[in-house]
């Protein structure tokens, strides 16, 4: 039976998704990407080879499955662009496989350059953003200033968009931020030769979805980021601009809510972050250089070293709720291999009082400290497992706990980063 399926971060992203959505993607007909952009980075391993993804489904790197990139995204079409040409070089790109919403928003350049300087406006309660221009985008859809896909395809339209965003733009960028600013016809160049190479793959994306899941085909929704980032439910203001949570599933890809059966959370055995924010398992320096070696935790867009902690049950929990996950798939637990002892955080304290409830608060949520349950570490390789009894029963153990910490069960187990390092309890497209 055909299944439509939701893949989300639980934490703060780099939940290790791309791995999961490329193996699932065999179960598929149809992958969507339904928000942010490419402050995403997605890595999938191939016989050794890395291929990381900012703006494509994880889909793609299988032949004959079509990839969308829905309205919920913000695009920017020289990222695209060169996300094909990469591919094409690596033989997994097919120009009929790959479909962008018109009514997708675009990055501009001016976005990039506001995203940068907004950050310096905050000083030191900066966001630490990709700098790629996310924000300033969003912004623009929700004033309305927003130029979409469809737009770039119509030159008249274009131009007259540009004008008045270039107006209000430059201002802000010359006489406040004292810098310099757009040239109108140097935009309007390089887009208009954007919109001749990205119109092909141009189209009304619900409309093809929901004519697919007529057909009976299966679509996996491929979410970006993680709930913590989430602008609504994440650690406000610390987030990103986009909802991240499931249900954002159907408004960035034009799908009714009623046609998604399943929600899935990817999580990590521990716990990562990039950029700013409060992260009250993060380790003590010494034990987070640790893990940030083994886990190789760098980010896969910006390279910067991600801050590492131990796995947070609270944070979790809250992340099940609001996503309504109903199964879970546990990524990079042979990261924790060698550790004598590990921590699973299971409430905070704070302000002399245990919370078992995440509170989104920023100001709250950084004087939470950790209550810690402590196991005993395997101390064994556990890449080479298929199957979970193939799993040292003390790293059974690790996973039981989660389950019970979480309440969710863990259908999925990732032991390294190749495809075939995976157990797989139960396929969610079963
Ligand atoms: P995403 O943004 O959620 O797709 O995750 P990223 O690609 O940014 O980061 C996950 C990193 O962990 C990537 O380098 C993956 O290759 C790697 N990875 C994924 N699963 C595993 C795993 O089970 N074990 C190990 N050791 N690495 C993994
Ligand atoms: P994937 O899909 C981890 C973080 C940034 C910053 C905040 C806002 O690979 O899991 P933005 O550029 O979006 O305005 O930055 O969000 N961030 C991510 N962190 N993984 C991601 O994506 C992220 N995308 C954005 O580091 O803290
Ligand atoms: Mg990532």
């Amino acid at each position: 039976m055909a299944k439509n399926v939701v893949i989300v971060g639980s934490q703060w992203g780099d939940e290790g998704k791309g791995k999961i959505v490329d193996i699932l993607t065999e179960y598929t007909d149809i992958v969507v990407r339904f928000q942010g952009g490419n402050n995403a980075g997605h890595t999938v391993i191939v016989d050794g080879e890395e291929i990381i993804l900012h703006l494509i489904p994880s889909g793609i790197l299988h032949a004959g499955k079509t990839c969308v990139i829905g309205n919920g995204v913000v695009v920017d079409p020289h990222v695209l662009l060169e996300e094909i040409k990469m591919l094409k070089e690596k033989g997994f790109f097919r120009d009929q496989d790959l479909l962008v919403s018109k009514d997708a928003h675009l990055i501009m350049p001016y976005h990039k350059k506001l995203d940068m300087a907004k950050e310096r406006l905050r000083g030191d309660r900066r966001i630490g953003t990709t700098g790629r221009g996310i924000g300033p985008a969003y912004e623009d859809k929700v004033s309305r200033f927003g130029i979409k896909l469809s737009d770039l395809m119509n030159e008249e339209d274009f131009r007259a968009k540009l004008k008045v965003n270039l107006i209000d733009k430059n201002h802000y960028i010359r006489n406040i931020l004292r810098e310099e600013g757009f040239e109108m016809h140097q935009i309007y160049n390089d887009y208009m030769e954007y919109a001749e190479k990205i119109g092909p793959y141009i189209t009304d994306t619900s409309l093809f979805l929901n004519e697919a899941i007529k057909d009976k085909k299966s679509i996996l929704f491929e979410g970006a980021q993680g709930t913590l980032l989430d602008v609504d439910h994440g650690t406000y203001p610390y987030v990103t601009s986009s909802n991240t949570v499931a249900g954002e599933a159907a408004t960035g890809s034009g799908v009714g809510p009623t046609r998604i059966d399943t929600v899935v959370g990817v999580t990590k055995a521990y716990t990562t972050r990039v950029g700013g924010g409060p992260f009250p398992t993060e380790l003590d320096e010494k034990m987070e250089n640790a893990l940030r070696d083994l886990g190789k935790e760098y980010g896969a867009t910006t390279g910067r070293p991600r801050r590492c902690g131990w796995f947070d049950a609270v944070a979790a929990r809250y992340s099940v709720r609001i996503n309504g996950i109903d199964e879970l798939v546990l990524t990079k637990l042979d990261v924790l291999d060698n550790l004598n002892e590990i921590n699973i955080c299971t409430a905070y304290k704070y302000k002399g009082q245990i919370l078992k409830t995440f509170p989104t608060e920023a100001s709250v949520l950084e004087k939470c400290e950790p209550v810690y349950e402590t196991v005993i570490g395997w101390k064994k390789t556990i890449s080479g497992a298929r199957t979970l009894d193939d799993l040292p029963p003390k790293a059974q153990g690790y996973v039981k706990k989660l389950e019970e910490a979480t309440g969710v069960e863990i259908n999925i187990l990732s032991v390294g980063a190749e495809r075939k390092e995976t157990i797989i309890k139960k396929n969610p497209f079963a």
